[in-house]
Parts: structure tokens; C-alpha cells; sequence
């Protein structure tokens, strides 16, 4: 289950990021070029969202089995001064969480916004903050102690 887990929530972190570019594209040409918010573009908002709950549920999942985040929560003391584990036990799961609210926050504002050009104008910037925080927070195979491969294999 760990390892399978593990490669999913490695997959999806491409998905989480293309769909934030995609959206963040739509956003900031209709915000500027004063267009119509079409069902595509609120289709690329409600996707956007979707995909970024589903990497939610499968880091707070990954989080409860995950042998870093348990040996952090077991010795929190030491575990603290360890980069790897803190960075999985609070650093990444934290900044996640918030970077995935802040979509959640940005999709609800867009949807509710009245006119066209404040949908894009929100989107934009919700969407933009969040990604920033994403990009920032990830393992990426070139950080020098949290380094992870940019595909997992399932088996
Ligand atoms: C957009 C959101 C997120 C992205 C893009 C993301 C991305 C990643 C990536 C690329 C890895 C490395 C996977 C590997 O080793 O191959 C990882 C590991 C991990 N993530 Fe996330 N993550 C996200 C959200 C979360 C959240 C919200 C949590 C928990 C609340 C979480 C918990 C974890 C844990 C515990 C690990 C390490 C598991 C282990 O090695 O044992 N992630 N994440």
C-alpha cells in the first residue's frame, strides 16, 4: 500500500502543477484581454480544485502510514532537528495544506464573483500565490536533503 501510495502522490503532484498553469494562463489572458468567462475557463477553475482535494486526501493519507511523518510524531524532540523528517512531518504537510486552501479560497471567490474581469482578476492571484507555495514545498529531485525522483515506480 505504501509504496503505491507513495508514486500516486508523486504522479499527481504533475497534475496538481499543469492544472494550476493551465488556469493561471486563462486567468491572467482574460484579465487582461477583458474577455468572457467561458464554461472552459470555469471548467479549468473546478478541475484545478478538484485535482488539488485529491492530492489532499492522498498526502493526509500518505501522512498517517508514511515512516517519516510517524517517526516524527513519535519523537518530536529530536525528530525536529532532522531535515527529512521535519520537512515531511511539518514543513511540506503545512505548506500544502495552506497552499491548497488558498486554491479552495480561490476557485469559491472566483465562482462568486460577479463580473468576468473580477473572476480572472481573483483567479490570477489566488491561483498564482498557491503555486508558488506548491513549487516551493515540493522534494524536488535537486533539493540537497529532501531530494525525491520525479517519477516513483508503482512497484
Ligand atoms: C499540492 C500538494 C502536494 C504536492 C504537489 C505534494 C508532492 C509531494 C511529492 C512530490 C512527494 C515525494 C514523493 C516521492 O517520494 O516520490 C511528497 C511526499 C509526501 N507528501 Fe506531499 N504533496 C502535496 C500535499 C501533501 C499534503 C497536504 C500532505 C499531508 C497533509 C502531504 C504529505 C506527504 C508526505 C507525508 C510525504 C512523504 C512520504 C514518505 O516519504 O514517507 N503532501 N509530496
Amino acid at each position: 500500500m505504501y509504496p503505491t501510495l507513495l508514486a500516486t502522490h508523486s504522479l499527481v503532484r504533475w497534475l496538481v502543477l499543469a492544472a494550476l498553469l493551465v488556469a493561471i494562463g486563462c486567468a491572467y489572458n482574460g484579465w487582461y484581454t477583458n474577455r468572457k468567462f467561458s464554461r472552459f475557463d470555469n471548467a479549468v477553475r473546478q478541475w484545478t480544485a478538484t485535482i488539488a482535494h485529491i492530492q489532499l486526501i492522498l498526502g493526509l493519507w500518505l501522512y498517517v502510514i508514511s515512516p517519516f511523518a510517524n517517526q516524527f510524531l513519535k519523537d518530536f524532540n529530536n525528530s525536529v532537528h532532522q531535515r527529512d523528517l521535519r520537512f515531511f512531518g511539518m514543513e511540506h504537510s503545512l505548506m500544502m495544506f495552506i497552499a491548497i486552501a488558498l486554491v479552495t479560497v480561490g476557485a469559491v471567490t472566483t465562482k462568486r464573483k460577479p463580473v468576468d474581469n473580477d473572476k480572472f482578476r481573483a483567479m490570477a492571484i489566488w491561483y498564482t500565490i498557491a503555486l508558488l507555495i506548491i513549487v516551493a514545498s515540493i522534494p524536488w529531485v535537486f533539493s540537497p536533503f529532501t531530494s525525491r525522483p520525479n517519477f516513483r515506480p508503482f512497484f
